[in-house]
């Protein structure tokens, strides 16, 4: 299978923003949550820029299937390494004994709290003292997420912001994927369009939203996770 003249100048535009980034806003950091998008950016640093940092919010409840992944990363890009950030274990521990272990289901205030201990402040931890961070974002995967530009500042953060994904589609995502081998989660197979924590995602039935398996007891307004908190 080759690959098509549209999706090979997508993937030159994000190496030479890449190698930007690489070359002009160090330290860098590429937030990587070992999605489908975040394999194909994983494979193009490794390839391309691999003076780009790498790290990964493992909030303790991520599913199995993305542990393995992690495992099998270190194992095909021996060239770059991905730093783990956990949550601060004062914290889980006095949420769970107040809470219980499963109480992001009781309200939309206990899983933001959720959400602010296990992934909000390890990001704000990962990011600091770094010029810029990237993101696996897309325009396409969700009306909140269409404004988003390739590179911008973040105010929230303090540094520059880089999506360089922006404008790959979920199928370019999956063609780069397929026809460079790159390793990714198995529940993707398993109707897992997007994955986060265990609890928190479940698959998506044939004609529903990309994002529908997350938080899907909540209504789409409140699902945020504080990570990309402005704008996406
Ligand atoms: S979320 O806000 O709903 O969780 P999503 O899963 O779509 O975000 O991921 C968007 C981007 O956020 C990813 O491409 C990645 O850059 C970053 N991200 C999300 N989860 C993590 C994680 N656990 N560790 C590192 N980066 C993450
Ligand atoms: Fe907690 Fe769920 Fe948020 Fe993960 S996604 S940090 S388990 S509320």
């Amino acid at each position: 299978m080759s690959l098509d003249k549209n999706l090979q100048q997508k993937i030159d535009a994000t190496v030479a923003l890449l190698k930007t980034i690489a070359a002009e806003y160090q330290p860098a950091t590429f937030a990587n949550s070992f999605g489908a998008e975040d394999m194909v950016l994983t494979d193009l640093i490794a390839k391309h820029a691999p003076a780009i940092g790498i790290f990964s919010l493992d909030t303790g409840r991520l599913p199995e299937e993305t542990y393995k992944l992690m495992q099998e990363v270190r194992q095909r890009y021996g060239n770059i390494a991905v730093t783990a950030y956990f949550p601060q274990a004062g914290a889980v521990e006095e949420y769970i004994n107040s809470h219980g272990p499963n109480a992001f289901y009781e309200s939309v205030d206990l899983r933001k709290r959720c959400c602010g201990i296990r992934k909000v402040e390890p990001l704000k931890r990962a990011l600091a003292g770094k010029k810029s961070w990237i993101t696996g974002l897309r325009r396409e995967q969700a009306p909140t997420r269409k404004d988003l530009s390739s590179s911008e500042w973040d105010a929230d953060n303090g540094l520059q912001k880089c999506n360089p994904l922006i404008d790959w589609t979920n199928s370019d995502v999956w063609h780069y994927i397929r026809h460079f081998d790159v390793p990714y989660n198995a529940l993707h197979d398993k109707h897992y369009p997007s994955i986060g924590c265990a609890p928190c995602t479940r698959a998506i039935a044939v004609g529903e939203d990309i994002r529908a398996g997350r938080w899907w007891w909540e209504n789409p307004e409140s699902k945020e996770c504080g990570l990309h908190a402005k704008k996406a």
